[in-house]
């Protein structure tokens, strides 16, 4: 979000208006439009056309952002789905009944592949990403929770959520917006994720669940769901307390069915209830789709699921946001026909195999450490070796890398280990290996280059980078 006093900075510095270049310019035309003023006449559609396309062609370049999970190619009869279908509204499902018929088919799709006990008899639904799926997710456990304790007749003011440091910032909204403690399990270098050590310390009766992540966002780690059950069983034989848990698998929700398909993490561990994904993650659709599905009905209470009627028929709703593109869902379906099991397999595992390349060829390079190798989900981070040198750090490291238009974020990883600073990477479907030995060579040159000077670089105004 740009604020008014980062936008009155930049105004400081930057012409209040837009100039049409004069080729564009038909005669009479105004050829200069205000940037932060309403438009106070109309413009050819074409003119229009021209500056938004010019402004856009600012934003880097998608292929060289190694920084982020969301897709960013889709073949030409998606963008041809896409386009067909720009108009259609996801939440007005009597108009768009078969839209609507295509979201459910989608996530019945995700229950079976989640393995889910009765994969045709559940509940679930598409979101506009992880995030409201997430909050979706966790608003499900916060009411289960009040109604049991409520029929107890104990109090419900105290809800708390058991989650690593690691987490996404989306649970992070998730506790503040919904007044729910976070109750945060520190990572460190003997527990990289949340895996069940010491859980009985932070669960207790007001625990809504305990989050598990498949794919921790700072470096692509699974968190060992089964252990965390397993911990889980032994706090409920000791307590009576019986806690579930949801799944976030914005990224390994659509990467371990494939590459790892006998890891029990899903709905084969009887404490998970819900699991959500990125659809434009490695779903391989372009941003703007996110899935959540529960365990079976009686997982998501009832009384969350809103039903109108102004739109036509009877519409059950449980969304944060009202309106939102139905062509995504479109997309989604697309590409579960196009690759189907096989296909996502060929896929994801291309992205593990150009993953494992990298993090085997930075092993080697004296100046790292790797902190995982990409063999869970294809991301991997690493760290300066230490006493490798006194003369830079990894965030000249990634400015040096942005100057070849690679985008490689360095930031602290969560506490307790604020003081270690990684860099990671995301290999995403259409990061080739051509590509990877591309970044190499660069990222050797890089680190020659700093590990050739001679004095210490300036580390006034440094930052994180970091990208979810
Ligand atoms: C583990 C995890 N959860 C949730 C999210 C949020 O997902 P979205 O961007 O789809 O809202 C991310 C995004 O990177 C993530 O890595």
């Amino acid at each position: 979000m740009v604020t008014n006093s980062t936008r009155a900075a930049h105004r400081a510095e930057e012409p209040g208006v837009v100039e049409l270049n004069p080729i564009f310019a038909r005669p009479g035309e105004a050829t200069e439009l205000p940037k932060y003023d309403f438009p106070p006449g109309e413009s050819l559609p074409e003119t229009a056309y021209q500056i938004v396309h010019d402004e856009a062609m600012l934003d880097g370049n998608a292929r060289l952002n190694l920084a982020t999970f969301v897709g960013t190619w889709m073949d030409d009869h998606a963008v041809r789905l896409m386009s067909e279908a720009a108009d259609k509204n996801m939440i007005d499902k009597d108009e768009y009944p078969q839209t609507a018929a295509v979201e459910t088919r989608c996530w019945t799709m995700l229950a079976d592949l989640w393995h889910a006990p009765d994969h045709e008899h559940t509940i679930g639904t598409s979101t506009i990403g992880s995030s409201e799926a997430a909050m979706l997710g966790g608003l499900a456990l916060k009411r289960r929770w009040q109604t049991a304790r409520r029929a107890e007749g104990k109090s419900t003011d105290r809800p708390n959520l058991v989650l690593s440091t690691a987490v996404q910032v989306c649970w992070e909204k998730f506790c503040n917006y919904f007044e729910v403690e976070a109750r945060y399990v520190p990572i460190s270098l003997e527990h990289k994720v949340l895996d069940g050590h010491d859980l009985e310390s932070y669960v207790d009766e007001n625990t809504i669940g305990v989050v598990a992540i498949m794919g921790v966002t700072y470096t692509g780690m699974y968190e060992p769901v089964t252990q965390i059950a397993e911990a889980l069983d032994r706090i409920q034989e000791s307590t009576g307390l019986d806690v579930k848990i949801h799944v976030d698998g914005a990224s390994g929700g659509m990467i371990a069915p494939f590459v790892q398909p006998d890891l029990a993490w899903d709905f084969r561990v009887e404490r998970v209830v819900s699991i959500n994904t990125s659809g434009h993650k490695y779903g391989l659709v372009y941003p703007g789709l996110g899935w959540v599905v529960w365990r079976d009905l009686e997982s998501l209470p009832e009384e969350l699921i809103f039903r109108v009627s102004y739109l036509g028929g009877d519409m059950p709703t449980f969304a944060l946001n009202f309106s939102r593109p139905g062509s995504q869902v479109l997309l989604q379906y697309y590409m579960f026909l196009r690759l189907g099991r096989t296909g996502y397999t060929a896929v994801q595992e291309n992205s593990r195999n150009v993953a494992l390349f990298l993090s085997g060829e930075i092993a080697k390079m004296p100046a790292f450490e790797l902190w995982n190798d990409g063999s869970d989900i294809p991301v991997f981070a690493w760290a300066l070796r230490e006493g490798h040198t006194q003369n830079w750090n990894l965030y000249h490291l990634s400015d040096r890398l942005r100057t070849k238009g690679w985008l490689v974020p360095a930031y602290p990883m969560p506490d307790d280990l604020p003081e270690l600073t990684v860099q990671r990477i995301v290999v995403r479907n259409g990061f080739s290996h051509d590509l990877a030995a591309a970044f190499l060579a660069d990222l050797r040159d890089e680190v020659a280059y700093l590990d050739a000077l001679t004095g210490p670089m300036p580390t006034e105004g440094q930052r994180s980078g970091f990208h979810h």
